[in-house]
């Protein structure tokens, strides 16, 4: 039997009576609850009433998952709060009626649920969610500057309690089926094959519901009792006051105020989900962080461009960057050799290798699967099958001139010479090439497992085939790939060094490291610049300040060459600016009311916009928003504000370039305002 025509749904009700709600949004490739998808769903909600069947199955046509979420796109239209509560009404509207049906409702889910997606699921009576790794589940809104605002905020915690239902919804982490199922929000995890008839047996002779106030763990009770949960909600604000703070990131807090204000009165806590999100869509983190998503996609799809498939990756260098890209690539499913001059290096990678993977992986299979996957290889007896080539060896020039001599007869045809060089101009090392179209800048960042970006730096020289190839690349092993052209530093470490030169000078004319780095944190870094400089290491600081010297105008200052000739090199010797205990910096106690001069963070913001101004006249990227998501992956750049340039567009170019003429009047030329500004914030 079927019913009616649908752009986004195909619906078909079957002998047995059961309804088919099969989500396809149209002329895309992954499902989202746009306006249209939720209308058409009401429509056919609305059409049901009368005659309903004897259970509705939702799932999804698309390969790639089930319903990846709301509509990110229609976010950042809201123009008022009001217009975004209609839109958050609507939806709240439709999931209501869902949970109300008087039939059965089950979601059959594979591939991603989230957001939106899984609050629809949490609205159905049964959530059976395909066993495999990729399958994923969550509720990640937080991430954007929002929370669950489709009823997932109460229905969460009924289903999963009051403590992993938070814990899922305060991280935004999604998780795979059998840990959803243990955490208690999906009630089945089951191979793909068993769908249909583990749908049709539940509807046909449905088992005990799982959906209200079924919470049977009388721990997660308790905690839901009216008495407790103030003291519940003071442990869960600590906790998220460690990593956001609620100036700037408001929205866990609200998602903890509205479970401990509301829960005992189920209406009232979705009314007040809707108002509370309706204020957070128009504020202005939320639109920062969607910004900052939007962003990531940009430089995803510069990785889209063409389809490269490199069977065999060979690695030069097995130090801190070789050892640790080559351990990713084989994370990420390729075949790698590494090579070093030193064999005793390449046992301490596969050290770190296992670690890493034990870690990431838990499945012994797996782990072991992976470390199969990577090959010592000291000789460079691969190096002529290898589809692409990464030398990460010493920062000398000399030395990699010579490697590129010795190697490049040997390389296979059509093989890509990538560096990771993080200084050193390209057109400088491929003076020495046959072929220097074939070369071309991967400059990973430290840790490579936590940072993100990649920069893919190309000279005049470079292929453009190599140049897309070595992005496509970068987007296989989940890297973020940005475009750059090769100037001195590139784009990231240009942009970084003023700022964390500006940092040391303030510790030289006698501000306390913790001071310097408490308004950086303030301002929203994820870590202050001083110990950000001994994290990396004082020494490679150093190296690159001293490069990046001869072409723009950074003084070193004397501390960090002090520093560096005492050996005290940061977190690696245990001693830079700061003392490091187990790995930590060790910091006075400071006196939460001390007041840090405002002057601080406007000397280190202003000379890294600055710096961001003149990449900008300069072409080192293509665009504006590309220089904002290289500071804001490339180094962590607070989120919530967009990126420097959006900062700066937001708080008025005028009023920043007449702060950065006062600095250069005050304390000297490094605050000379590039010729940029004219053009750029006129
Ligand atoms: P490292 O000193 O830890 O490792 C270099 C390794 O290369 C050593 O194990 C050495 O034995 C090996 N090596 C030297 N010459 C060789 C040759 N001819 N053949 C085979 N192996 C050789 O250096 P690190 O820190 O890993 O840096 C490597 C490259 O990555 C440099 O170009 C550096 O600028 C760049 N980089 C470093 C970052 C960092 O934070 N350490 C960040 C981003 C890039």
């Amino acid at each position: 039997m079927t019913t009616k025509n649908y752009k986004n749904w195909n619906v078909r009700r079957d002998d047995n009576d059961i309804l088919w709600l099969e989500i396809d949004k149209a002329n895309v490739k992954t499902n989202v609850l746009s306006k249209d998808v939720l209308l058409e769903l009401e429509e056919e909600l609305n059409l049901i009433k009368d005659n309903l069947p004897r259970g509705i199955v939702f799932l999804s046509a698309k390969e790639n998952g089930f319903i990846a979420g709301a509509d990110i796109n229609e976010f950042t239209k809201f123009e008022t709060e009001e217009d975004a509560l209609i839109a958050i009404q609507r939806g709240h509207k439709i999931m209501n009626a869902i949970e109300a049906l008087k039939c059965s409702t089950v979601a059959l889910i594979h591939g991603h649920c989230l957001g939106g997606g899984l609050e629809l699921a949490l609205a159905c009576d049964y959530r059976i969610a395909e066993d495999d790794p990729k399958t994923r589940l969550g509720l990640p809104e937080v991430l954007l500057g929002i929370h669950p605002g489709f009823g997932g905020s109460l229905r969460m915690i009924r289903a999963a309690g009051p403590l992993s239902g938070m814990t899922a919804m305060l991280t935004g982490k999604s998780y795979i089926s059998k840990v959803a199922k243990k955490m208690g929000f999906i009630d089945y995890a089951v191979p793909r094959r068993h769908f249909i008839n583990a749908a049709e047996s539940i509807i046909i002779k449905p088992p005990p519901s799982t959906k209200k106030n079924q919470i049977k763990i009388t721990l997660n009770k308790i905690l839901n009792y009216k008495f407790i949960r103030p003291l519940v909600a003071k442990i869960l604000t600590k906790n998220v006051a460690k990593k956001a703070s609620r100036v700037h990131y408001p929205a866990p807090y609200a998602l903890i105020d509205l479970w401990v204000r509301y829960y005992d009165d189920p209406k009232k806590m979705l009314e007040e989900e809707a108002k509370s999100i309706a204020k957070l869509l128009v504020g202005k983190t939320a639109q920062n962080l969607v910004r900052v998503f939007k962003l990531k996609d940009q430089l995803k799809n510069s990785g889209s461009k063409i389809e490269f498939n490199p069977k065999h990756i060979h690695v030069i260098g097995g130090g801190i960057m070789g050892g640790d890209i080559a351990i990713w690539c084989a994370l990420k499913g390729f075949n790698v050799t590494i090579q070093d001059q030193n064999h005793e290096v390449l046992a301490k990678v596969i050290q770190r290798a296992y670690k890493l993977y034990k870690k990431r992986l838990k499945s012994a299979m797996l782990i072991q699967q992976a470390l199969d996957r990577l090959v010592p290889d000291d000789k460079g007896i691969s190096l002529a099958q290898a589809d692409i080539v990464i030398e990460a060896i010493f920062e000398d020039v000399e030395a990699k001139q010579n490697l590129y001599k010795d190697i490049e007869p040997k390389l296979k045809e059509g093989a890509i010479l990538a560096t990771n060089t993080s200084s050193i101009p390209i057109q400088k090392l491929s003076t020495v090439l046959k072929a220097p179209n074939r070369l071309v800048g991967l400059h990973f960042f430290n840790p490579v497992a936590m940072m993100p970006l990649v920069e893919i730096v190309k000279t005049p020289d470079t292929d453009e085939q190599v140049y897309n190839q070595a992005a496509s690349f970068t987007k296989k092993i989940d890297r973020l790939p940005l475009l750059v052209n090769s100037t001195p530093g590139f784009l990231v470490n240009r942009i970084l060094m003023p700022y964390l030169m500006e940092a040391v000078i303030m510790v030289d004319e006698g501000i306390p490291a913790q001071t310097v780095d408490k308004a950086a944190l303030e301002f929203g870094m994820p870590m202050g610049p001083i110990e950000l400089a001994d994290t990396v290491g004082l020494d490679i600081c150093l190296h690159v300040a001293e490069i990046l010297s001869e072409t723009m105008n950074i003084s070193v200052p004397s501390s960090l060459t002090q520093l560096v000739k005492q050996n005290k090199l940061g977190k690696k010797t245990g001693q830079g600016f700061y003392t490091f205990q187990k790995g930590k910096p060790v910091k006075n106690k400071q006196d939460k009311s001390t007041t840090i001069p405002g002057n601080i963070s406007e000397r280190l913001i202003l000379i890294l916009v600055n710096e961001a101004v003149s990449c900008l006249r300069e072409g080192v990227v293509e665009s504006e928003d590309m220089i904002d998501a290289g500071i804001i992956f490339g180094t962590g750049f607070a989120p919530f504000r967009g990126g420097p340039l959006h900062y700066t567009n937001m708080r008025g170019g005028d009023q920043l370039l007449k702060k950065l003429e006062q600095l250069q009047h005050t304390l000297g030329d490094r605050f000379k305002p590039d010729e940029g500004w004219s053009s750029v914030f006129a």
